[in-house]
């Protein structure tokens, strides 16, 4: 599926049908798992990634209703599956799955599409094949499909080299099933919504700095009841289209204001653009509105907190090539590992757009020009298809291989439609 965007005049836009959030469907799902009695999750994303997970939560013996609005899941306790479990593009799924099952009763096979069958698992598997679990994958456990037959797991203190909430996640699942306390340390900060959600749900994780401890689950922990917000990491597609278009606003509406997940709105802010945020609500995470205005945008460098702004960097890269200056990003190694390597991707696409850039192992970086029209080869990756339609708002775009857009944010073809006329080819 091929794209063809037009550039836009100025719009003034609130939306308030942003995708719901990717992380937080995904663990709202997995969860309820460890739940007695029923969890209700509403406003779930109902996208390819999460659905997958759904599927694979109802594979593994939970009973589940869905009446368009609501889903709710019941389970008693992991089933093994005769089937495969199959988690798509979604690292976040294969990678809490290996967390939650390996210390499930029962053998299991994690799988996932071409993308993903070539993305690292083994900063998961190591340190859980360390703590006795049973896992094991193509080139010595990293590659999928992975196997996982469960076992007792003996409690631990695991020092991360990498911020990631994934890897984080996962232990921290197999240890509320460990033999006793455990703890992990991270390097920086990662999205945390895997603590606040079992916290919330009455396990016993506390957190210091970048130190989280969990003591083991002694009873099945309470349902969870959560409207899930919307995802600041597919809300940003729309700032970045306010922040480049001159005379723009929009307002974007029930994001999670969770300040591990906002953080390209900061960059976004320091470049220039005029971002406001309300808070409206709480539970679990703050939640609320977002309002971006254009301004003209200066260069700016990024280098720390990168987990916190990981996913949105591919769309920031659109707004550094509309300022003005040379914006860098440094020490983000991580996007060479995402669903494409993030860092090739960007680089060439913004040079086929005409762009002077520098790729660096752990970055690039951007001189602010003009955007020219080109011809962009999404590479399957989802965050980069959406940024360079965005790129479409300012010169005029095609973007091939665009149906992965439905992985995470399956309304993003109509939204944009609000914004600029678009031709599917
Ligand atoms: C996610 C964590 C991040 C992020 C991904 C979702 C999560 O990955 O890039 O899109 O839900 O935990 P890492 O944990 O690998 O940094």
């Amino acid at each position: 599926m091929k794209i063809e965007v037009f550039p836009c005049s100025d719009f003034s836009l609130n939306i308030a049908e942003i995708a719901p959030d990717k992380s937080i469907s995904h663990r709202s799902v997995m969860f309820s798992m460890l739940a007695s009695g029923t969890s209700e999750i509403t406003n779930f994303l109902r996208a390819e990634d999460t659905l997958n997970s759904l599927e694979i939560v109802r594979k593994l013996g939970a009973k589940i209703t869905d009446d368009g609005v609501t889903i709710k899941i019941s389970s008693d306790g992991i089933k093994e599956s005769s089937d495969v479990l199959d988690c798509g593009n979604s690292g976040t799924g294969m990678r809490l799955f290996c967390g939650l099952l390996s210390s499930a009763e029962g053998h299991f096979i994690l799988n996932g599409d071409e993308y993903l069958r070539r993305r690292p698992m083994k900063r998961v598997t190591a340190p859980l094949i360390n703590i006795g679990a049973k896992l094991d994958g193509r080139n010595n456990g990293d590659l999928a499909p992975l196997s996982i037959r469960g076992a007792s797991l003996k409690s631990f203190d695991y020092e991360s080299k990498i911020a990631s909430a994934q890897v984080k996640s996962a232990m921290i699942l197999a240890a509320l099933r460990a033999d006793g306390v455990c703890t992990y340390t991270e390097p920086e900060l990662s999205r945390d919504h895997t603590e606040r959600m079992l916290q919330g749900m009455g396990a016993t994780i506390k957190v210091d700095g970048l130190k989280t401890t969990i003591s083991p689950m002694k009873e099945l922990l309470s349902p969870l009841i959560i409207r899930v917000p919307a995802d600041p990491s597919s809300a940003f597609f729309f700032a970045v289209a306010a922040a480049i278009t001159p005379n723009s606003h929009v307002l974007l509406e029930g994001v999670t204001l969770n300040e591990t997940r906002i953080e390209a709105f900061k960059a976004l802010e320091r470049m220039g653009a005029n971002i406001i945020y309300e808070v409206t609500q709480n539970k679990y995470e703050p939640i609320g509105n977002i309002s971006v205005k254009y301004a003209p945008l200066k260069a700016i460098t990024v280098e720390y907190n990168i987990s916190w702004l990981i996913d949105e960097l591919p769309a920031l890269s659109i707004a550094f090539a509309c300022a003005e200056g040379v914006s860098s990003v440094k020490n983000a190694q991580e996007l060479r590992v995402k669903e494409s390597d993030r860092i090739a991707t960007v680089v060439s696409g913004l040079s086929a757009c005409g762009i002077l850039v520098t790729e660096y192992e752990d970055g690039y970086s951007v001189k602010g020009g003009v955007l020219s029209s080109a011809t962009i080869d999404s590479h399957g990756d989802h965050r980069i298809a959406m940024s360079f339609m965005i790129a479409g708002l300012n010169c005029g775009m095609n973007v091939e291989d665009v149906a992965c857009v439905y992985t995470s944010f399956p309304n993003f073809f109509e939204l944009l439609q609000k914004i600029t006329r678009v031709e599917f080819k």
